[in-house]
């Protein structure tokens, strides 16, 4: 651990973690924890009212009591229970988690959080990601905001993938979903279903907001390779019309109707996009797959197919963080700054340090 106070948090110590915001992720986060050796759920903290007051173990349908009662109450809760580290996952909003992160920073907690604006916070709000910086060096802790997407597959693997270019012309990353093999609330917050004139009232009065955190990865690319973008543009959420009738267990899709959406976004350099990133999510999809076009020396074509599991995905990269971000130097970071993501197999505190 470098420059760390708690000199305490090495091989012998268990993890003590808290779980902040127990949604379908941070349920998930909880179960591949309990797997988990060398880390102890320490604590739960859920603001909804049919969540606080429960023991944990029923929350997350783990058919056993943990002892653990889940708090609305963050700020007891953390003074009593001391953990060294939190997942944290209740919004997707830098500036509505801002007041939950720094409660944890000042309870000298670490944090890795699903937040997808977290991911890359100087795009949301370049004064509120200073504060917290400095806020997480004053306590000697780290902030890390990651995930699937963002946090991975459009924005850390294809940094990773340039480690062999020697030149770079543009970069192209594309994620294409088949809703169907999704949750039944991201099929319903993909608008899959609706009619067009639906969808465009929901998009307007904000009900659908399509997926967060394009710019943060053309943001976190950028950076990672010193390009000096004139602009990040976002293109705006459109509708996947079905071209024929197309179904999940949950939802059926009418021909002219609804299926997803997609987005676009685009990193440019000298009047021309030198990122690209093209994501799409809807039933029906034929095929599912992640794909990074890098053009330069060498080019390098890479696609994973089908494309990976956005919830499992989401709760590896989070639980195999959690070491990294221990052995971290203190500040807000994110995935460029950590070293390369890897599987933490085991025991957590074998990883610490690496
Ligand atoms: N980066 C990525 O790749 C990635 C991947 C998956 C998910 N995510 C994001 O991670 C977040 C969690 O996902 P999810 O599907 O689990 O969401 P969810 O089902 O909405 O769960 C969020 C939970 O947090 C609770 N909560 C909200 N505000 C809180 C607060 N101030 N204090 C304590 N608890 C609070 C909610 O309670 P209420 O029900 O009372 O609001 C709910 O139980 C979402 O923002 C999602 O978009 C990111």
């Amino acid at each position: 651990m470098k420059q760390r106070e708690n000199k305490s948090l090495n091989e012998k110590h268990v993890i003590k973690v808290a779980l902040y915001g127990l949604g379908a992720i941070g349920c998930s986060i909880a179960r591949l924890l309990l797997e988990k050796k060398g880390v102890k759920i320490v604590a739960a903290i859920d603001s909804s009212p049919e969540k606080a007051g429960r023991d944990l173990g029923e929350v997350i349908e783990a058919q056993t009591s943990l002892g653990i009662t889940v708090s609305n109450n963050a700020s007891k809760t953390l003074s009593e229970r001391k953990p060294d580290v939190a997942v944290h996952a209740t919004s997707s909003f830098f500036k509505d988690v801002f007041e939950q992160l720094a409660l944890l920073v000042r309870h000298g907690v670490n944090v890795v959080s699903t937040c997808e604006e977290l991911s890359y916070p100087w795009v949301a709000d370049k004064n509120l990601a200073s504060e917290l910086d400095k806020l997480a060096k004053q306590h000697g802790v780290t902030v890390l905001g990651t995930g699937i997407n963002p946090g991975f597959l459009m924005d850390t693997l294809p940094i990773t993938l340039t480690g062999v270019c020697q030149e770079i012309k543009s970069i192209k990353v594309e994620r294409v979903m088949d809703a169907a093999n999704r949750r039944i609330p991201f099929q319903k917050k993909i608008g899959a279903g609706l009619t067009v004139k639906e969808f465009e009232k929901q998009i307007r009065n904000r009900q659908i907001t399509g997926h967060v955190g394009l710019e943060q990865s053309v943001a976190m690319i950028a950076d990672a390779l010193g390009l000096n973008l004139q602009s990040i543009k976002v293109g705006a959420v459109e509708s996947v019309v079905a071209e024929k009738p197309v179904e999940s267990e949950a939802i059926k899709v009418k021909h002219g109707d609804v299926a997803g959406l997609s987005q676009s976004a685009y990193g440019v350099k000298d009047g021309k996009p030198i990122i690209t990133l093209l994501f799409k999510a809807y039933i029906g999809a034929e095929e599912e797959y992640d794909s990074v076009t890098i053009e330069g020396t060498p080019s390098i074509k890479q696609k994973i197919t089908p494309c990976v599991h956005g919830d499992y995905g989401t709760v590896a990269i989070i639980v195999n963080s959690i070491p990294k971000v221990l052995s971290s130097e203190p500040g807000l970071k994110t995935m460029k700054d950590l070293p390369i993501p890897s599987a933490a197999i085991g025991d957590l505190r074998r990883h610490l340090h690496g």
